[in-house]
């Protein structure tokens, strides 16, 4: 039996929602899965030898379920599409553990509660602001407890556009987070919780005029910034050029500008600013997958 899977690309934070906002873009990677004796791997668009196919996180995630139904995992051939890139803060890691879940879910005929669906994810990745969107789509809020995620989706107004402008060297989040400090000024504590409420209610009212100063950050990017060089410039480019609002993706490096028109030119406006320090960087224009 063939299992078939689409899972989006998401973008963490929005600026002050640091390990709190997420929202999903229509960029997909896809995963196609059958069972087999031995584990085999073919990806798209470039079929690169995969060495170790069994460290692929897709199928560490479907062992660990097939295992956890107190089965043998004998192996699986995978045919992965793979469109959002790795390692730039636009949760492809994330989307290999929610096909992984969604996939294993589906062949062991399971319902998916919220309470199974972190169980799984977070032995994998510890972050709920990209594994939610993957997993539901949309714009969402999330809150992590020690035993319990909460959340709600809200509807993000259609007419807004990500440009995302992706560079061409990569940043694991892992090295991105050892940059943040343990502590931070009560101000710059304020400073966000201020930003981050009136950023929902800024799309709650279409009141796109406040954008610019809700994704502020003062957590994570002022310390981030320095891992991706031109990052001001990049950013002032894309409100130039006429961003609503601008911010790193994730953990980064990508850099993410919200619009409602000229997407061409914040995009050509961004890879320029990159190019100034020899980085070469690719735009897209993605619109909010629901
Ligand atoms: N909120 C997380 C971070 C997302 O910025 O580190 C990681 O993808």
């Amino acid at each position: 039996k063939v299992v078939k899977v689409r899972v989006p690309a998401t973008t963490a934070n929005l600026g002050p929602g640091f390990d709190t906002f997420g929202l999903a873009l229509t960029l997909y990677n896809e995963f196609e899965v059958e069972e087999e004796d031995g584990v085999y791997i073919e990806s798209y668009p470039k079929n690169e030898f995969i060495e170790n196919p069994e460290n692929n996180l897709f199928i560490k995630v479907i062992k660990y379920l097939c295992e956890a139904e107190g089965k043998t995992f004998h192996g699986a051939r995978l045919k992965q599409t793979v469109n959002i890139p790795v390692a730039r803060g636009l949760g492809s890691s994330a989307t290999a553990i929610v096909a992984g879940i969604l996939t294993g879910f589906a062949v062991h005929k399971k319902p998916l509660t919220d309470e199974e669906f972190f169980k799984v994810a977070y032995l994998f990745e510890p972050h709920p602001d990209n594994l939610l969107p993957a997993w539901k789509g949309g714009f969402i809020t999330a809150l992590k407890t020690e035993d319990k995620t909460y959340y709600s989706k809200m509807d993000f107004p259609k007419e807004i556009k990500a440009v995302v402008v992706i560079p061409d060297f990569e940043l694991s989040t892992e090295k991105a987070r050892l940059v943040l400090p343990s502590q931070v000024p009560l101000k710059d504590a304020i400073f966000n919780l201020q930003r981050s409420a009136l950023f929902i209610r800024a799309l709650e009212e279409r009141r796109y005029d406040l954008l610019k100063v809700v994704m502020e950050d003062r957590l994570h990017q002022p310390y981030r910034k320095n891992l991706i060089p031109n990052f001001d410039k990049v950013i002032q480019s894309a409100y130039e050029n006429g961003a609503l609002g601008a911010c790193l993706s994730g953990a980064g490096s990508t850099i993410l500008a919200l619009a409602t028109e000229n997407f061409d030119k914040i995009g050509l406006s961004m890879v320029e600013a990159f190019k100034e320090v020899s980085i070469n960087a690719e735009y897209k224009v993605l619109e909010v997958d629901t």
